[in-house]
């Protein structure tokens, strides 16, 4: 396993990811960890931050780590550190240095070997090293950075100015291969397999003859969290599926039907759509919707789970970019987003939370997914908000419009499935308008809703472009709504990215 100690850069994630890209675990840690805390770790990374390692309140992690012998690699602000610490000088930069650069090797026989002698790499800094610690020496240079990187061959100690996990860093792969597998030692033995392997142990060495819950939604997360933890520990895990009435069509049934049913997992199903509808009855404001539907579902969940009797573990299918923006300054667990509609809960009830995905990506939850063998589906079916339907619904949630936004959205899955565009969309689906248009039908004047049709592509929803649909589609999509949907006359397409307009439209 290699450790990843994060000084706040942007980039720690990406670190994270490059690594498992080639098979081998890691985990991403505080930049101050104990001595005792690394022992298990056979390599460490040092990753980047915005700050300079002269300023007051520079952060610095333990100088001990670097005389364990565990193999160290600096990047940028973990350089610098380094460089710092061991006895190096570090000072501002004439120059502050973006972009790409053309970095030469100047040896080649370890972190550099096999990448060629003169390569493109992504430079983001404004200090460098200017005298090298005892016992480094220059193993790479760029035009204004002369000691762009160093190493200690006795030591393995290296560093290097550039950031080797972005792309615009053409051999960085290969330099992270070369870190792992040449001086690291470490082998390529991480898979799903083994992941789930590890996880199912953990949990049920955790677990131990407790129970545990599991707010399922249906989505590919908590899907995927019950699948796996069912695998761990069978019938001690209780499901509860709450239908606040604001879901998709049939969602319910499929949702019974492949957990109930198919994996046989204990399902609590809990029918709450006439709660949930009285209490947003007449709210259109949409902050308010979503408070009476979070407090609504805690409530409901709250009172589900006191009949199963005594809990003590929550289950959460929270992913890595949900935990922590960045864990360097604020420690591992401070910056959790409350979109999961489990926000609160674990407090309340003093359930311990259970996160196997807390150091995962989407699309490796997907592939987990996968693994576990859940149906495709699940495993890509897009983003759906905890608040459902509500927020698509501009204005009141009345039952009525639940239905004729039901219908719409159904047509848009559909249709956007058979073309083929499904997956590579990040959302897709129709919002409803309470704007009365005028239209004719046959020889009959209409005078009906209106639906918005939203489709974006994203890596992460942070930001989002608006999908340039096919007109053959949206032609499709329009046709089949304004005729089969009782309510709607009028389709209209949201050309708004992400920012500045949000994917959802509350
Ligand atoms: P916005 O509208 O903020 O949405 O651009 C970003 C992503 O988050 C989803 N979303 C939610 N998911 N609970 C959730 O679980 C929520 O309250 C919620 N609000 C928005 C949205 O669908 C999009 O993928």
């Amino acid at each position: 396993m290699i450790a990843i100690l994060d000084f706040g850069s942007q980039y720690t994630q990406l670190i994270a990811r490059r690594i498992r890209e080639q098979q081998v675990y890691c985990r991403i840690l505080p930049y101050n960890p104990t001595i005792e805390e690394l022992k298990e770790f056979k390599g460490i990374i040092l990753s980047g931050g915005p700050a300079s390692v002269y300023d007051q309140n520079a952060p610095h992690g333990d100088s001990e780590i670097l005389q364990s012998g565990v193999p160290i690699l600096g990047i940028c602000y973990g350089l610098q550190w380094l460089a710092q610490t061991l006895g190096g000088e570090v000072k501002k930069a004439e120059k502050r240095e973006y972009g790409k650069a053309k970095l030469q090797a100047i040896d080649s026989t370890t972190l550099f070997a096999d990448i060629p002698l003169e390569t493109q790499v992504w430079m983001s800094h404004g200090d460098k090293v200017e005298r090298l610690p005892d016992g480094f020496k220059v193993i790479g240079k760029t035009t204004n950075s002369p000691a762009c990187a160093i190493g200690n061959h006795q030591k393995n100690i290296y560093g290097v100015q550039f950031h080797p996990e972005v792309i615009h860093t053409t051999g960085g792969t290969q330099i992270i291969r070369n870190f792992l597998f040449k001086i690291c030692k470490v082998l390529p033995t991480w898979t799903m397999e083994s992941f789930i392997e590890h996880s199912i142990k953990k949990i049920r060495d955790e677990v131990g003859k407790k129970k545990v819950i599991c707010a399922l939604s249906g989505g590919v997360d908590s899907s995927t969290v019950a699948v796996l933890i069912h695998k761990a520990i069978g019938d001690q895990l209780i499901c509860i599926f709450v239908n606040n009435g604001l879901l998709r069509k049939n969602e319910a049934e499929r949702v019974i039907a492949t957990f109930k049913d198919y994996y046989h997992i204990n399902l609590d199903y809990c029918d709450a759509q006439e709660k949930f509808l009285t209490k947003l009855k007449k709210v259109s404001n949409p902050e308010l919707k979503r408070k009476i539907i979070g407090h609504e579902f805690i409530k409901v969940f709250e009172d589900e789970a006191k009949k199963i009797g005594q809990v003590d573990f929550l289950a959460q299918g929270t992913l890595y970019p949900d935990v922590i923006e960045s864990i360097s300054t604020k420690g591992p667990s401070a910056v959790i987003k409350t979109h999961h509609n489990v926000g609160g809960l674990p407090a309340r009830m003093k359930l311990k939370l259970i996160e196997p995905f807390r150091e995962l990506f989407k699309d490796e939850v997907r592939v987990l997914a996968k693994e576990l063998g859940l149906p495709d589906e699940i495993i890509w079916q897009h983003p759906f908000p905890g608040p459902g339907l509500a927020i698509r619904i501009i204005g009141a949630a009345s039952p009525k419009r639940l239905n004729i936004l039901r219908e719409a959205d159904w047509i848009i899955d559909e249709e956007t499935k058979k073309s083929g565009l499904y997956r590579s969309l990040w959302q897709c689906f129709g919002v409803f308008l309470p704007v009365k248009t005028v239209g004719v039908m046959g020889d009959e004047r209409t005078y009906e809703n209106v639906i918005a049709l939203r489709a974006v592509t994203s890596s992460d929803a942070m930001t989002a472009d608006w999908a340039q649909l096919p007109h053959s589609l949206l032609s499709k999509i329009s046709n089949r709504i304004v005729n089969e949907v009782k309510g709607i006359n009028r389709v209209v397409f949201d050309i708004t990215s992400k920012p500045p307009g949000t994917i959802e439209w509350e």
